[in-house]
């Protein structure tokens, strides 16, 4: 029997530690999850302020809404103060910037252990170096082991591009294969991956452009800047009425007496195996658990 628990990560919002008038907002929004920010976003002489700021948010922290805090690298000066803050807050993952190898994850996973943290705490890991993406899959087969945390890529499209010099064409094309390698290594390690942000967020068309090859290319969502994305973020990364039907029909059709010691039937002039019982078994319960 596959695991149908399901959590949707369809529109996961980036929202700035230092932003007090957007972190005000999160409680709004109807976004699947939160990454507060303490890297990137946050500007050097902001950073221990923000820190500061994350137990306050969690006070009022939203029901049915992952949250996330993205901290510092830990090998770097604010790492280690980042961990310890985000932990007292008690979050459902930390992300981890920069990870180069499967070891980051593992230190990272130490630290929470030696913290207490409870199991529950996750990792997530931004994908976002030439380093992470030649090790790609033994990043990824750490989610085989629940001990290691390990939950959940998020592309890091930006530093990728900063990193290897490629060309950030509208329909990223040299970025795609990169992609594709996230794909392929999260699906071998069992857990769940985020697509890159998209930076012109005044672009509500290529923004859903983005999102529908996102979601064709596999990924469970996308990683969002601004409130404005996550409508079509929650639409596009959701199963469509028409697959939600085929679905229902497929396990129907299995599930009468006669086909059920059978391997393949046919349906509506289709062949369909147990391989898409379970395909639709799993979307189903990705549509019951985002109410589609
Ligand atoms: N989360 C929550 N609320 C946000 C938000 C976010 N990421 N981005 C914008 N908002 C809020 C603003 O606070 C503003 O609220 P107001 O109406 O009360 O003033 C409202 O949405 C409209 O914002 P807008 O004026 O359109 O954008 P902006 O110019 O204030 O901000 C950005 C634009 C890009 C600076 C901002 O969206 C942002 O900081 N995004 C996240 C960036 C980030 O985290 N990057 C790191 C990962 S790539
Ligand atoms: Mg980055």
């Amino acid at each position: 029997m596959s695991d149908l628990s399901f959590r949707p990560r369809r529109s996961v919002l980036y929202v700035p530690a230092s932003n007090e008038k957007a972190l005000a907002k999160i409680g709004l929004l109807a976004c699947d999850a939160v990454i507060i920010d303490l890297e990137d976003a946050v500007a050097p002489e902001a950073k221990a302020e923000a820190r500061k700021r994350l137990a306050g948010v969690f006070a009022n922290r939203p029901a049915g809404r992952e949250m996330v805090v993205r901290i510092n690298p830990l090998s770097g000066e604010w790492g280690s103060a980042d961990l310890a803050a985000a932990i007292a807050c008690a979050p459902d993952a930390i992300l981890l910037p920069k990870v180069d190898t499967g070891r980051d994850i593992l230190e990272a996973g130490d630290a929470l252990d030696d913290a207490g943290a409870p199991a529950e705490t996750k990792i997530w890991a931004m994908i976002e170096t030439p380093k992470a993406l030649l090790n790609i899959g033994p990043i990824a087969e750490l989610g085989r082991d629940p001990a290691s945390r390990l939950a959940c890529f998020v592309a890091g499209t930006n530093d990728l591009v900063k990193e290897t010099g490629v060309r950030a064409t509208s329909d990223r094309r040299y970025l795609t294969p990169w992609l594709m390698q996230m794909v392929l290594a999260a699906r071998a390690g069992g857990i769940d991956l985020v697509d890159g942000v998209y930076n012109d967020f005044r672009d509500a068309e290529g923004f859903a452009r983005e999102c529908e090859e996102a979601a064709a290319m596999g990924f469970d969502g996308k990683s969002l800047i601004h409130p404005s994305q996550i409508d079509a973020a929650n639409r596009i990364f959701s199963p469509t009425r028409a697959a939600i039907d085929e679905a229902r029909a497929i396990v129907e059709a299995f599930a009468r007496p006669e086909n059920a010691g059978r391997g393949v039937i046919a349906l509506e002039g289709r062949m369909v195996e147990r391989l898409h019982l379970a395909q639709a078994e799993k979307l189903l319960a990705k549509a019951a658990a985002i109410g589609a």
